[in-house]
């Protein structure tokens, strides 16, 4: 009984200091603060067992199907890209700015296609991944993991290829405009037709880099 009384007594204090340490704001939530590592070794094992086991049954169409290649080639261009980037693309905000990092594409060609399924479907908790399943039909997605598994061979010409010949942003209805209501239209002029997600340049750079004159005309148009 008495050794019963000190562990409830221990299990208490422990509560009770973890809600003070929540309370007082000592967990650091900032993205540019990263996990330890073995936070983020347990958080790794945890992502990787929950995908491996959910996906274990999908059954995986023809993905050498040129179609679905192409259709996937558009969408990735026009969705993807901005994080996870394309051979023929700089950095972006995003990429640099996401925590996790969101993996480079040559790193995505390298995915289990069912793997690569199931986190474009549902997408991944507390991270930047979405879950593009809440808005798209399978076979666009399965498009698009087609179009994933020929990263490993393709140089940035192919890439550029691959996406003029596709119909772009296109799944069925419900597109939006992903690179439209450009936060940073006309923060330098000729920027106006850039996607919001823009390679990362330093907009705040004292004049006198290597960037033409005109670019640094209007200050106050910076919005940063
Ligand atoms: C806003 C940024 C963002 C966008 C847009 C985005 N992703 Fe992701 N994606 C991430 C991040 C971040 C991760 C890593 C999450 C993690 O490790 O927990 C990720 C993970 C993935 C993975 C899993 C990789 C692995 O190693 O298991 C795949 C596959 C993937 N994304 C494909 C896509 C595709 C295809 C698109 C376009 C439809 C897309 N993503 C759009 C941020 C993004």
């Amino acid at each position: 009984m008495k050794l019963l009384k000190t562990l409830v007594f221990l299990a208490l204090v422990g509560v009770a200091m973890a809600a003070a340490a929540i309370w007082g704001g000592v967990y650091n939530v900032g993205a540019d603060d990263p996990h330890w590592s073995a936070t983020y070794r347990v958080l790794e094992v945890a992502r990787t067992r929950s995908i491996s086991v959910r996906a274990a049954d999908i059954q995986v169409p023809d993905l050498s199907d040129a179609e679905l290649i192409r259709n996937g080639a558009g969408n990735y261009s026009a969705m993807c890209v901005t994080c996870h980037l394309s051979p023929d693309a700089e950095e972006t905000e995003l990429s640099v700015g996401l925590y996790p990092r969101p993996p480079r594409w040559d790193a995505l060609g390298k995915v289990d296609p069912r793997e690569a399924f199931w986190v474009l479907k549902h997408g991944i908790k507390a991270s930047g991944m979405p879950a593009w399943g809440k808005s798209m039909d399978d076979r666009y997605l399965w498009g698009m993991v087609a179009f994933m598994q020929q990263f490993p061979s393709m140089t940035a010409a192919q890439y550029s290829a691959q996406v003029a010949a596709s119909d772009g942003h296109s799944h069925g209805g419900g597109e939006t405009d992903v690179g439209g209501g450009d936060p940073h239209a006309g923060h330098d002029g000729k920027n106006a037709e850039r996607s919001s997600f823009e390679p990362v340049d330093d907009p705040m750079a004292p004049a006198g880099d290597d960037r033409p004159a005109d670019e640094h005309d209007s200050e106050d148009d910076h919005h940063h």
